[in-house]
């Protein structure tokens, strides 16, 4: 039995993830800033912080063995006006959407070499295909995710691990929830959705259907691909 861990898996994508990575029989630990109390195994780890990530893992893999499959889905996001953002907070939207990957790829490398074999799966976002106003900090973030998804997908190929990319676009979750109350989505989601091509707004499981597929032996030639997965908004 693999053992994933997938990070955000707390709330969201990262949960829809977690639930579809068990139903095709993973065992799968998470670590969130917030995890949930019913989960036993789920880690409160902030991913900007190596330490946490480390102790985190050790118990895995004591409890669950070596960690061959990872998805980084923890990301916050920030609206703001370029004009007013500061540099604190441009620092730390990249800390977690870009250098807590750096962190959680480091601390699991070392079973996926040991194996020749890994799966690791970046949820970037939509935004990154043509940019987003009051979103600069995000937007670059996770176009730095999905430079480093091509880059390390060349650099681990040879040890058997493969590293893509899911950029999703109007997924309904607390996040998008949360933009629409602030109104900052342009319009509402029911608007939105008049504009999306597949006329509905996106679900966890539509990520996790992508991530289930990329982590499969069945993927093993597919690697370095950003995989939109976005009703049709962006092509
Ligand atoms: N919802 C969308 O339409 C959409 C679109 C594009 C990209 N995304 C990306 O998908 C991912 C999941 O988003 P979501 O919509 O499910 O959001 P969400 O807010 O529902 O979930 C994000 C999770 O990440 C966790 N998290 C935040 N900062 C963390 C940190 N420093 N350390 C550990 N955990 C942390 C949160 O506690 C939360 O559980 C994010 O990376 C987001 O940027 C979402």
């Amino acid at each position: 039995m693999k053992t994933a861990v997938v990070t955000g898996g707390a709330s969201g994508i990262g949960l829809g993830i977690v639930e579809r990575l068990r139903a095709d029989g993973l065992n799968v630990a998470t670590l969130d800033l917030n995890p949930s109390a019913e989960d036993d195994f789920a880690y409160q780890v902030d991913v900007t912080k190596p330490d946490e990530i480390a102790e985190a893992l050790t118990d895995v893999r004591t409890k669950l063995g070596p960690i061959t499959v990872l998805v980084n889905a923890a990301g916050i996001e920030k609206y703001r006006r370029f004009h007013n953002l500061t540099f604190e907070e441009w620092q730390r939207i990249i800390d977690v959407n870009l250098h807590g990957v750096f962190h959680t790829v480091q601390a699991v490398l070392p079973d996926m070499t040991a194996a020749n074999w890994g799966r690791i799966v970046n949820i970037s976002s939509s935004s990154t295909h043509s940019g987003q106003p009051f979103m600069a900090a995000y937007v670059a973030a996770k176009s730095g995710l999905n430079g480093l998804t091509k880059s390390l997908a060349l650099e681990l190929g040879p040890y058997g691990i493969t590293v893509n990319a899911v950029p999703p676009g109007f997924i309904d979750t607390p996040m998008l929830r949360r933009s629409e109350e602030k109104q900052l989505l342009g319009g509402t989601i029911e608007e939105h959705i008049q504009r999306t091509p597949v006329r509905r707004v996106g679900r966890p499981a539509d990520i996790a259907a992508a991530c289930s597929f990329l982590i499969s032996e069945d993927a093993g030639y597919i690697t370095g691909q950003i995989l939109g997965v976005n009703g049709g908004r962006n092509t």
